[in-house]
């Protein structure tokens, strides 16, 4: 298992380019089941979470080409041999359960392995199955699996979602654009991945209003075409990035970043004394002279604060003026960066889904212990900050969800190298 080894002290300058979003990606793939034709998504990062999808999609019979080095996908499911997909690969990535809805709405049957929970918590897919079921679908949990069938094919409904999930909004949202007649997703998720999602399905042939409101109305149509589409801008990358010469002074360019991706946090970045310039190619993110301040932070589904950018936001409150408090409202275990943080000399105080950070002067480089893959990148800006040396293990973590992280931070003057595992 490689390593990756930061010494810190370094400011940042110069410009990183932010790829395509891994979390639109990982559900427009699934989008080429709707349809016997060709599907090319340009702009998609390249990744192992990317990589993986590749893997289910091929394993169902589908086509799917990397091109131009991995930056575009060819997909084609015209000639799909399966329906089911298999444990052994739904259980490295969570999002495999994307292909049930595509599966049921085109084929009227699939089976598809329960991903099984991981490190940040349960995460059921209830909400995926009911809403389903609303759409006419016959679900039979058995030996690990979900037995989807709707013979007749699916048919539309009104789903009210007890609480926000980007996945059941997927799922749903991607079914739908095959059912017979109207189907209406209330409390649906509004995160620009969804957005994303409703302008390719569209672009396919679909009928979609309100995508990046809580309401999206869809009237289903009997077949959908290919279609070309550009994956948005990964605004998780954006924001991981943007946190880099925040947490160790500096200057650096995110190019292809856009405030309306993240205006929530770029107000707590500002909030914590981070300048913010919207250029014509991007981002620039400047730290200002002096210490960090301490903000507090609650995440939030879209428009809110990502959860997805709390663990490198607490690295950054890690050495702020001050007391900072990070309520973690969407899952259940996302602290898991914080032991290793606290490695690395940082007060944090962890109590169920609040963690008050006390912020140090400065932290001192460690050997740390990458867990879940935003923990990882979490650790890497801490030890760009950290005196010292700061060995990040278990970055395959980190491989799922950034793409040549020690590249694009070198290339901006920090100290960081990949070290080959045994
Ligand atoms: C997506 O996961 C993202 N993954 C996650 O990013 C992100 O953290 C999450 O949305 C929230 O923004 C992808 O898009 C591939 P949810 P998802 O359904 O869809 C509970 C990353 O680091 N829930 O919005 O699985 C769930 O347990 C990853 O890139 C149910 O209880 O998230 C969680 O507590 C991590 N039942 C909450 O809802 C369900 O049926 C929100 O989950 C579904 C979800």
């Amino acid at each position: 298992m490689d390593s990756i080894l930061v010494t810190g002290g370094a400011e940042l300058r110069g410009d990183i380019p932010i790829a395509g979003a891994k979390n639109a990606c990982l559900t427009l793939m699934p989008a080429t089941l709707l349809t016997d034709g060709p599907l090319t998504l340009t702009n998609a990062p390249r990744l192992s979470d990317i990589q993986t999808m590749t893997v289910l999609l091929q394993s169902l019979g589908a086509e799917v080409q990397a091109l131009q080095d991995g930056r575009v996908l060819a997909l084609s499911s015209h000639a799909l041999t399966s329906q089911r997909a298999e444990y052994d690969i739904v259980r490295k990535m969570r999002a495999s359960i994307l292909v049930l809805g595509p599966l049921l709405a085109r084929y009227g049957q699939a089976e598809v392995s329960l991903p099984g929970g991981c490190a940040i918590g349960a995460r059921p897919v209830d909400l995926h199955l009911n809403g389903l079921e609303a759409l006419g679908a016959k679900l039979d949990l058995r030996d690990g699996y979900v037995h989807a069938s709707a013979p007749k094919g699916l048919k539309g409904g009104t789903i009210e979602f007890p609480f926000v999930s980007v996945g059941a909004t997927e799922n749903v949202l991607m079914a739908a654009t095959l059912a017979k007649g109207t189907t209406v997703l209330k409390n649906a998720a509004r995160e620009p991945e969804i957005v994303d999602l409703a302008r390719c399905l569209r672009a396919m042939g679909a009928q979609i209003e309100g995508e990046g409101t809580a309401t999206i109305t869809v009237e289903g149509v009997d077949t959908l075409n290919g279609a070309t589409h550009q994956v948005v801008t990964d605004r998780i990358e954006l924001g991981t990035y943007m946190l880099a010469p925040a947490i160790c002074g500096g200057q650096v360019e995110c190019l292809g970043g856009k405030r309306a991706l993240l205006e929530v946090f770029c107000d707590k970045l500002e909030e914590a004394g981070i300048s913010i310039e919207e250029t014509p190619r991007g981002l620039k993110v400047a730290r200002k002279n002096g210490r960090i301040n301490a903000v507090d932070v609650e995440t939030a589904p879209f428009p809110g604060f990502p959860t997805d950018l709390q663990a490198q936001m607490m690295a950054l409150l890690c050495t702020a003026n001050g007391k900072s408090t990070l309520h973690e409202n969407i899952f259940e275990n996302r602290f898991m960066h914080a032991p290793e943080l606290m490695r690395m000399g940082a007060e944090i105080d962890v109590h169920g889904g609040t963690a008050t950070v006390t912020g140090v002067e400065r932290l001192r480089g460690a050997p740390v212990m990458a867990t879940d893959l935003r923990a990882s990148v979490s650790l890497i800006l801490a030890g760009l900050a950290a005196e010292g040396e700061t060995m990040v293990n278990r970055v395959y973590h980190l491989d799922r969800g950034y793409e040549r992280v020690e590249e694009k931070l070198s290339a901006c003057g920090a100290s960081i190298e990949r070290v080959q595992g045994s």
